[in-house]
């Protein structure tokens, strides 16, 4: 198991005068084996926060640790260390290459942690993720193209636990999706949770999912952690007046879209 510690953390997106601090300051901590939903109005800087624990942005200042290890600008053996550390985007098209079968994704995937077994072994490996995240293996030469929208997501999160992740990093991995599917990825992600004891940060514009889901949440306003909490104190009882509004916004929802006492 595995801990994501945000100490300090500043995020500049260009320079000179159109500079614009994304992310201001942020500490926060995902425990071991620990869901943390990261909630907060668009722009709030949600993304850019996860985009820099995986290196796709460096931070200005501050430190992003893997358990003990600063994986700030990682090179070498840290850069092993973040690998620890995938993302799962909103958007399936953006993780997989139009033209390269599933498999072939994943395997690129795996290739790039440094794994060896010869072909066959790969392929093996690709269909043991595959049915993992609950697709037919006889799939694997299929192209994106040929998969519902829940299904490349499906193959998004394969590709990302290619790369044998600790800590797992999920941003909005529903809200492209139709409803009617969208339960059925939650499920799933929280079985691969806890089967893998992944740390997860949940990033999410669903209170009620988060409020279910997760077992804290951060609430994020212009760059900064405004407020954090366990889940359901902080969204029944909100105490910063930017959450209280975030919550006052949503409609009441009814029927929830999984159920984790099935998970727990
Ligand atoms: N590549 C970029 N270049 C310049 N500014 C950016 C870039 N990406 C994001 N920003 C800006 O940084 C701020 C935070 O954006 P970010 O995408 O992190 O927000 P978010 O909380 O993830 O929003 P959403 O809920 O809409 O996904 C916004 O003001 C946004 O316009
Ligand atoms: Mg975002």
């Amino acid at each position: 198991m595995t801990r994501l510690t945000f100490e300090n953390v500043w995020v500049r997106y260009g320079s000179g005068r159109s500079s614009h601090d994304a992310v201001r300051g942020v500490d926060l901590v995902v425990p071991d084996g620990r869901l943390v939903g990261l909630v907060g109005e668009s722009g709030s800087g949600k993304s850019t926060l996860a985009r820099a624990a995986v290196g796709l942005q460096e931070p200005s200042r501050g430190r992003i640790l893997v358990d003990d290890v600063d994986v700030v600008g990682a090179r070498g053996k840290t850069a092993a260390v973040r690998r620890q550390v995938q993302m799962v985007f909103q958007d399936a098209n953006s993780s997989l290459n139009p033209r390269m079968s599933i498999g072939a994704s994943i395997e690129e995937a795996f290739v790039v942690r440094g794994a060896g077994g010869g072909r066959a072994g790969r392929r093996a490996e690709v269909a043991t993720l595959l049915e993992l995240v609950e697709l037919d293996p006889a799939r694997a030469g299929d192209l994106p193209s040929q998969l519902s929208g829940g299904q490349r997501q499906r193959v998004s999160i394969a590709r990302a636990l290619a790369a044998e992740p600790r800590i797992l990093l999920a941003d909005e991995i529903t809200s492209a999706l139709d409803v009617s599917v969208q339960g059925t990825v939650l499920n799933l992600l929280m079985r691969v949770q806890r089967e893998l004891d992944l740390t997860v940060l949940f990033i999410s514009h669903n209170l009620a999912v988060v409020r279910q889901l997760c077992d804290d949440v951060a609430v994020m306003k212009d760059g900064e952690i405004v407020e954090v909490g366990p889940a359901a104190s902080v969204i029944d009882d909100p105490q910063h007046p930017y959450t209280q509004e975030l919550i006052a916004a949503i409609p009441r929802v009814g029927t929830p879209l999984f159920d984790r006492g099935a998970h727990r």
